[in-house]
């Protein structure tokens, strides 16, 4: 590896030449999992997984591990009692209470350092606050915070009295919060006057006064302040923050024992139909899970200075900002802005100020970093000793330049594949155990069984290379424990097309992930990517239904498709297809009114990429929309089968159509 530059002209040659990189030896003598005999230990199920509970205070021992008497309803650590909240600030403050938990930087340069000291008061303030305003235990609060350290107190705040949170990414629109919250049944929303993003102060009150307005019954809004003066404009109906707490300085709230089994969070995610389903996380085995995978895969020491630049509004951030890294007590840094503002090195000169030494980000953010060049990661003198990539697959041509500009060659890296429901890493090496291969997520964790089978769920042979469809064999801490609400929903989603749903023995149920994946000789798994009707984009997963419905309430729309198209930096972006109703002319209006219904419904970043007005869609005789070949359209691949359309010829019209735009 050392030796001549990587330039882009010789970075195909390496990789072939090179398949594997091994981790740094100055790594391998200080990583947390050094012994292969982990995969064995862990991996002797079901009591494996104790040893990953046994990082957390248990208020109550659990007497069995695991209970799969009545699957897909699987319990972990059955009988144990703990809370969340003081196993991530409490249960730290005898040994540090003065180092920083969470080192807050502000989009402008404001910073705040707090420490578990400090956490600790202002999640028992918060909490009792909570509670004076009616908050009780099993009451879902719903939380639209942006990247601000209300986000994170808040969360352990509910997590301190028992009160699941449902964080609502601050990026999604007052009509997609209203959906969640009436989904929900939670009468609390938490918010915020406004936030930055690229120099600019976004109005976040706004999405709140619209949503209330969508909502029959109004529940109870409490509302942080983004500046030391509230904003004078905000309802009269909502609670401010700042006053609220003013009656609480100085409160203590005793940590609520939960049952391992009691719900901690819900997060709601995109599926394949147009409403967002409710993940229900479960407060042990997710908190085990997670301070593990942090401690395995992530390496985290207590010592450390650990920076995820995700988002706290989404999986990402809650299992590995907010309750992996907390639990293990380390630093944790949290950025408000964007990484080009105000130029392009912003990222790099938070890591050199604050001498991250792990670091966590997306394929799409390596992308753009590629794009903008060497230069401002160059321009700084930072030193990561790890490095992690999740939410999407990533080429090895973007793997290798993060692993020369960004690591210096001297980090390694993790690529970590794993889902909202999935609550932490499942596919990912141990990376001082296993080698690096570019492109690959690598192996399953220890204790994970992954396999790949065909459409009808027969085996596709193990470490064949052959494409098919990812499943996991068998249950584990931090999987989800139903959909919200509505459990037949759960089966049906992620059970009932790789199992056997009449049998109650947990070993004839498999987990449906609903990614394509193969698996090499060497173990190693690559993830192909969706196989249902979820797309991707800039590692935010988006349903194309969601989409679609949003496009259908326009009124001239008489149908809608979307399709994925692959995108150099965001992975995919949406492409919508349109007929409009009889006598509606094409307009900029028309397209102008159907971009603005997507934000609307869903949020600006959901925003389609382009929108075609057709005449006609590709439909079966049954009229079902072949979205797979308008998706060979949008990226100018050969059309799939056309002979089961009802009009074969619909898709070369949208084909020349497209072509000529
Ligand atoms: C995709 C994000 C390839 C995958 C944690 C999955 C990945 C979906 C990877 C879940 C990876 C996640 N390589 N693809 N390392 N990690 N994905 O729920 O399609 O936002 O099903 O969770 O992201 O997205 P979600």
């Amino acid at each position: 590896m050392s030796g001549e530059d990587a330039t882009d002209g010789n970075l195909e040659a390496r990789l072939r030449e090179q398949a594997y990189f091994r981790p740094p030896s100055k790594f391998v003598g200080q990583a947390n999992a050094t012994d292969p005999a982990i995969y064995d230990e862990v991996g002797d199920f079901p009591e494996g997984f104790d040893r990953y509970a046994e990082l957390l205070d248990w208020d109550e021992q659990w007497d069995e591990t695991f209970d799969g008497s009545n699957p897909p309803f699987f319990e972990w650590f059955v009988g144990g009692q703990l809370n969340a909240s003081y196993n991530c600030v409490d249960r730290h403050l005898d040994e540090r209470k003065n180092q920083t938990a969470l080192l807050w930087e502000g989009e402008d340069g404001e910073q705040r350092n707090i420490t578990y000291q400090d956490l600790y008061r202002e999640v028992n303030e918060f909490a009792s606050a909570l509670r004076s305003v009616g908050v009780e235990e099993d009451d879902v609060v719903t939380v639209h915070l942006p990247m601000v350290p209300a986000l994170p107190i808040t969360m352990l705040a509910c997590a301190r009295i028992g009160a699941p949170h449902s964080v609502v990414f601050a990026g999604f629109s007052a009509s997609a919060l209203a959906e969640r919250v009436d989904s929900a049944d939670s009468d609390y929303v938490v918010t915020i006057d406004g936030y930055y993003r690229r120099g600019e102060f976004l109005d976040h009150i706004e999405k709140t006064d619209e949503a209330m307005a969508e909502l029959d019954d109004e529940p109870e809004v409490l509302v942080w302040n983004r500046h030391d003066e509230p904003r004078a404009d905000v309802a009269d109906s909502y609670t401010s923050v700042d006053d609220l707490l003013a009656d609480h300085r100085r409160d203590r709230v005793e940590p609520v024992s939960r049952d391992a089994e009691d719900p901690l969070f819900l997060m709601y995610t995109s599926g394949t139909t147009g409403k967002p389903k409710g993940c229900q996380h479960r407060t042990g085995g997710y908190l085990a899970y997670t301070a593990a995978t942090s401690k395995y895969v992530l390496d985290i020491e207590p010592e450390d200075t650990y920076w995820c630049a995700a988002d706290i509004g989404w999986i990402t951030g809650h299992s590995y900002i907010v309750y992996g890294p907390l639990a293990l007590g380390t630093t944790s840094v949290m950025y408000e802005g964007t990484p080009d503002h105000p130029h392009k090195g912003r990222i790099w000169e938070i890591a050199e100020k604050y001498d991250v030494d792990i670091f966590h980000t997306s394929p799409t953010a390596v992308r753009m970093f590629m794009k903008w060049g060497p230069e401002y990661p160059d321009e700084y003198d930072f030193d990561f000793r790890h490095m992690t990539t999740v939410g999407e697959p990533i080429q090895p041509e973007a793997w290798l330049w993060y692993y020369k500009h960004i690591g210096d060659e001297d980090a390694v890296i993790v690529d970590t594949w794993w889902q909202t429901e999935t609550g932490g890493h499942l596919i990912t090496n141990l990376p001082a155990i296993e080698d690096m291969k570019p492109g690959s997520a690598g192996k399953a964790c220890p204790g994970i069984e992954p396999a790949i089978v065909d459409d009808e769920g027969d085996p596709v042979e193990s470490k064949s290379g052959q494409a098919g469809n990812l499943i996991i064999q068998r249950p584990w801490p931090s999987m989800l424990q139903t959909v919200y609400g509505n459990d037949e929903r759960f089966i049906d989603t992620y059970w009932r097309q790789f199992s056997d749903v009449d049998s109650d023995d947990w070993r004839d149920w498999n987990y449906k992930a609903g990614d394509g994946a193969v698996q090499s000789s060497d173990g190693y798994y690559r993830i192909l990517g969706r196989l249902d009707d979820v797309m991707n984009v800039a590692g935010h997963r988006l349903g194309t239904m969601e989409l679609e419905s949003a496009v259908a309430e326009v009124e001239d729309v008489a149908e809608a498709a979307v399709a994925a198209r692959q995108h150099d930096e965001k992975g995919e972006v949406p492409d919508v297809y349109v007929v409009l109703r009889d006598g509606v002319e094409v307009s900029d209006d028309a397209r102008e009114r159907i971009v603005s219904a997507v934000e609307e419904e869903i949020g600006k970043f959901a925003r389609p990429s382009s929108v075609v007005f057709v005449t006609d869609l590709p439909k079966t005789r049954s009229g079902k929309i072949m979205r797979r070949l308008l998706e060979d359209i949008s990226n100018d691949e050969t059309l799939g089968d056309t002979t089961t359309l009802r009009d074969p010829s619909v898709p070369e019209q949208i084909r020349e159509q497209v072509q000529s735009d």
